[in-house]
This record gives C-alpha cells, structure tokens and sequence, in this order.
C-alpha cells in the first residue's frame, strides 16, 4: 500500500469540495458525531491522533472542547487537507497536519505516544488488509491504557438500514464495504490486540446505520 492507493472522501477526487455537505446531509452528521466526542473524552495535554481525518470536521470539535489537547490530523489526501487546514483557521483552534496514509509510521507522532486514536468513516471504505492495518497502526500508537474511538457503519441488522447502506455501497463499492456489513469490525478490533470492545450507540441514517465502538489498549 503506498500513498496514492487511498480512495478519496467520497470516492472521486472532483467531489472532495462537496464532502462536508453531503456528510452533514446524509448521515445525520451531529447525532453521531457528538457521541464520537463524549467517547473521546479529551483532555488538555492528551495527544489525539485522527487517521483518515479528512476535512477535520471531528478534530474542530476535539479542539473546541479541550483546546488544551493536541490533535495530530492524519490522511494522505492533500485537498482534504486543505480544507481542513482552512477549516480550523476559520475555527479559530490550532490542529497538526500529516499526510500520510493510516497504517504508516507517522513523523509527528511515537508508538505508544497516544492517548486516544480516532477514525471515523475511513475503514467501511478500505480492503481489509487496510482495514487491519489501519486498526494495527492505532494499536502500536496508542499508550498502555490508551483508547480508540471508531465511527463506521458496520452491522445493517433491518431491512431498512440494508437498503439505505446500498447507496454506501454503491459509491464505495461491494467487495470493501461488505466486511463492515457482515459485521467484521470487533473480530477486527480483537486480532489487532484490543481487549475490551464495546458498542457506545447506533445512530439511523439515510445511508444506513452508523456504530460507534470503543476500545480500550489493555495495559
Ligand atoms: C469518508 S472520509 C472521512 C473523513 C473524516 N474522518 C470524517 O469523519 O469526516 C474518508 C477519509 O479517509 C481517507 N483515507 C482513505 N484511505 C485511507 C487510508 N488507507 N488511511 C488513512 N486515510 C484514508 C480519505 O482520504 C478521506 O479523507
């Protein structure tokens, strides 16, 4: 895997500008982000890492509400980045930037330097090879004691939210997203060395059901 083999936020490159829009109306954006936020549980002087960050909605949020913390933005696409970077100026909150892809060794920060590690909506999109690796890289970087908050859709357990996830599905296509459909996210979460996994909420969207899961690096 190597830096260009990432798929952009919403699958094409020409639609990265419409990112936040589309996020904000589809997936019913503050239900779940909020609860993302309480999970973290952020604090001033913690290091948070965000692999996949994206435009930096979730890290805005982190820095708002423990300004004191720092927050380590992570994603190989240089126009979310961008975004991002204008994102936080406007917002007024200081975050640090690296492009990188989420299973790579990062400059900035060291194994076991991290408080908490967040990845929200990158995984249902990536093979499984990345999809482990993803949640490996988390793991060596967090502390012993340290705390993973993922945000993803996984188990589509209704007719409903099966249907609504075809659209996902459709823009992400079958073979990456069918895993977090089949629910492989915990088996995941386990093999990478995560003890205790729990699910903190649900949310319904009209792209299907967003989880929420946190986990805890055993010390
Ligand atoms: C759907 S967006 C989610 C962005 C953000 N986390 C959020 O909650 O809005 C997925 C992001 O993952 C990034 N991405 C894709 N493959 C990746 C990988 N293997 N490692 C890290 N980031 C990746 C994309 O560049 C994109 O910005």
């Amino acid at each position: 895997m190597n830096n260009s083999a990432y798929i952009p936020a919403l699958g094409r490159r020409e639609w990265t500008g419409m990112y936040d829009w589309v996020i904000a109306a589809m997936t019913r954006e503050r239900v779940w982000r909020s609860p993302v936020l309480t999970a973290l549980d952020a604090r001033t002087g913690e290091v948070i890492v965000d692999l996949g960050a994206g435009t930096g909605s979730l890290g805005i949020m982190i820095k708002k509400h423990a300004p004191g913390a720092r927050l380590v933005a992570v994603d190989p696409d240089p126009d979310v980045r961008l975004i991002g970077e204008r994102k936080a100026r406007a917002a007024g909150v200081e975050i640090d930037y690296e492009t990188a892809m989420g299973h790579a060794h990062l400059a900035s920060v060291e194994a076991a330097e991290a408080d908490t590690v967040t990845c929200s909506l990158v995984r249902r999109q990536c093979p499984l090879e990345a999809k482990q690796s993803i949640l490996e890289n988390a793991f060596r970087l967090l502390k012993p004691g340290g705390r993973l908050v993922l945000a993803d859709y996984g188990e589509q357990p209704t007719p409903l939210m099966r249907t609504a996830f075809l659209l996902v599905q459709m823009t992400d296509g079958f073979e990456p997203t069918e895993h977090n459909r089949r629910g492989a996210v915990p088996h995941l979460l386990q093999a990478c060395g995560f003890q205790r996994t729990e699910i903190v909420k649900r949310v319904p969207t009209a792209t299907g059901l967003i989880s929420i899961w946190r986990a805890t690096k055993e010390v």
